[in-house]
């Protein structure tokens, strides 16, 4: 078995990758399954969950998970495969990527890279794959296989080693859902480049600042009910999300029965949403401590459970 076959196989089994990119390295793993995004996020050491791009070897895998619009085909047409990343619609209809690939945000953001070993992988595991940038959170992003290793190598199943990334930024990131598209971040591919070819962008304003760009973006992501942390009781009307015992309240989920924070992290989203709705009036989460992936849910619990006062 060669070492993309062999790659590919534990993605399949939901393992993490690494592997090189025109852009940086990635830390790969299956879009579609749960418990391998929270690895990632695991593995990175994230503080919070911002949402990842989902790698794609064809047209047909994107339009198995996002919806594509005439202006993003015009992009993909010109600059694919590249350094451009589309932040899309999901589609819930067919074959989604988890929820926390798009840090429960409806849209979820799709690549389709300019390198062989990335393509071979992607298509040999048969799946999009999941991947930031392979680099502990808040450190500078790898553009090689021993800058992975060096920082990563103890929490990653595999590298791909293809030599030096050939662009060495990390890709731009165009948001397709407004009117106009809005660059949230800037990178490998030029504005200029892409105005080009379908007329004005709009300049997000936290991206100057901002590799994470969508920081202002994620907080829109909230429940329509409110959502009350740390709860140890369940009011009238509440659905309760359990995480572990729970001290016997009655759970309507379980985020983890055993107690397990990467499982909770691979549920947090899906299972929000699915309190999300009637008979519920509002949704009650219980303690989840403040360790490991804890802190990463405990934040996007915060956000959720934000007071607002605007209607949604
Ligand atoms: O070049 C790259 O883009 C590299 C290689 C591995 O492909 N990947 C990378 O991933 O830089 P990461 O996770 O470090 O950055 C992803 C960027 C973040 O700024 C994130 O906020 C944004 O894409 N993003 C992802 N999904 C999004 C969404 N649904 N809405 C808005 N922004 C999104
Ligand atoms: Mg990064």
């Amino acid at each position: 078995m060669d070492l993309i076959q062999q790659a590919s196989v534990l993605i399949k089994e939901g393992k993490l990758v690494a592997f090189p990119t025109e852009t940086v390295y990635g830390l790969g793993a299956d879009a579609r399954n749960d418990k391998a995004v929270a690895s990632i996020f695991e593995a990175k050491g994230r503080p919070q969950f911002n949402p990842l791009i989902s790698h794609v070897s064809s047209l047909e895998m994107l339009e198995s998970f996002a919806c594509l619009t005439d202006k993003a085909m015009d992009l993909i047409k010109a600059f694919w495969p590249g350094s451009l990343t589309l932040v899309l619609k999901r589609r819930e209809d067919v074959q989604p990527v988890s929820y926390l690939v798009s840090a429960g945000l409806d849209t979820t953001a799709v690549r389709m890279p300019d390198h062989k070993i990335a393509l071979d992988l992607i298509e040999a595991s048969g799946c999009p794959i999941a991947a930031p940038s392979a680099n502990p959170s808040g450190t500078l992003s790898p553009t090689c296989a021993q800058d992975v290793e060096r920082t990563l190598g103890g929490k990653v199943d595999m590298i791909l080693d293809g030599g030096p990334c050939r662009v060495g930024v990390e890709s731009t990131v165009l948001l397709m859902t407004e009117e106009m598209p809005v660059c949230l971040r800037p990178g490998g591919l030029a504005l200029e480049e892409i105005e080009e070819k379908i007329g004005p962008v709009l300049i997000s304003s936290g991206s100057s600042s901002a590799p994470r760009s969508p920081g202002q973006l994620l907080s829109h992501y909230a429940p329509y009910r409110d959502l009350r942390m740390n709860a140890e009781d369940k009011r009238e009307g509440e659905a309760y999300l359990a995480f572990g015992s729970s001290g016997g309240v009655e759970a309507d989920l379980n985020l983890s029965p055993s107690g397990d924070l990467k499982e909770a992290a691979a549920n947090l989203f899906r299972m929000i949403r699915q309190l999300d709705r009637e008979p519920f009036t509002g949704i009650a989460v219980a303690p989840v401590p403040l360790n490991g992936l804890g802190l990463a849910i405990n934040d996007r619990l915060k956000r959720a459970a934000y007071p607002r006062s605007y209607p949604r």
